[in-house]
């Protein structure tokens, strides 16, 4: 299977052109493009190959809901995924498990693909690789809790393992344990739901690292924050197989 890129620029670049420059710059097969809303439009028609993602989504479809992003707005633009459940939006904005799961019902009644992120922070790593894989399941069972209605399948759902003290701080996980926890993340998908997905690793990928991660056969990609904003970097990520 190929492996598979998601390119995060979180709150970057600051003006369309530069996000255009950027975009045509990161423009390959099996990447996905996560620029911030207001350039959405302008990435998304000056893609060929990449596929465009939105960082964030609400969970409600149209009202009073002053500043937030409908899906039905973003499937009129042609975006096809959305992150949910990243880490600072879980940290900084005080998104719960709960909240990820509306909003994970929402993107699918809605037809969007789902970057779902998990991971642990470091009192939980520094446990263990036990009391990791526990504190995942349970992550993973509060936020994939779906109505009967809406079904979770390969094509609509990616998991990005991201422990959250691997993100932007420059401390890559060690990728023998990541592999590890993909695997075990990917085994209780299978039992749970009967779910095959694709799983990628993320925090402080770089064009060094990329390639201890990306030759393990149970990651099956990587979400890239820091690195995305550099086209020269992302490029040799890309490329390194
Ligand atoms: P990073 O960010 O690559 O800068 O650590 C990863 C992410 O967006 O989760």
């Amino acid at each position: 299977m190929n492996k598979f890129f998601v390119a995060n620029w979180k709150l970057n670049p600051q003006t369309e052109k530069e996000a255009i420059f950027l975009a045509k710059a990161e423009d390959f097969q099996n990447v996905v493009i996560a620029p911030p809303f207001p350039f959405l439009k302008s990435v998304s028609t000056n893609l060929k190959k990449s596929k465009i993602a939105a960082q964030n989504i609400f969970w409600e479809k149209s009202g009073a809901y002053t500043g937030e992003v409908s899906p039905a707005m973003l499937g009129s633009l042609n975006v096809e995924y959305v992150i949910i459940g990243h880490s600072e939006r879980r940290k900084i904005f005080n998104e719960t498990d709960e909240i990820i799961n509306k909003k994970i019902q929402t993107a699918l009644e809605m037809g969007l693909k789902i970057i779902l992120c998990v991971g642990e922070n470091w009192v939980v790593r520094k446990k263990g690789l036990s009391k990791t894989r526990n504190f995942i399941k349970n992550q993973l069972k509060k936020d994939l809790k779906i109505s009967k209605n809406l079904k979770l399948a390969f094509n609509n759902l990616i998991i990005a393992y991201e422990p959250v003290w691997a993100i932007g701080t420059g401390k890559s996980d060690n990728p023998k344990e990541t592999a590890e926890i993909i695997g075990f993340i990917k085994k209780f998908l299978i039992e749970y739901y009967k779910l095959k997905a694709r799983v990628l690793y993320g925090g402080s990928v770089n064009s060094k690292n990329a390639k201890y991660f990306l030759e393990k056969k149970e990651i099956d990609g990587v979400l890239v924050g820091g690195a995305s904003l550099k086209p020269e970097e992302f490029k040799k990520i890309v490329k390194v197989f």
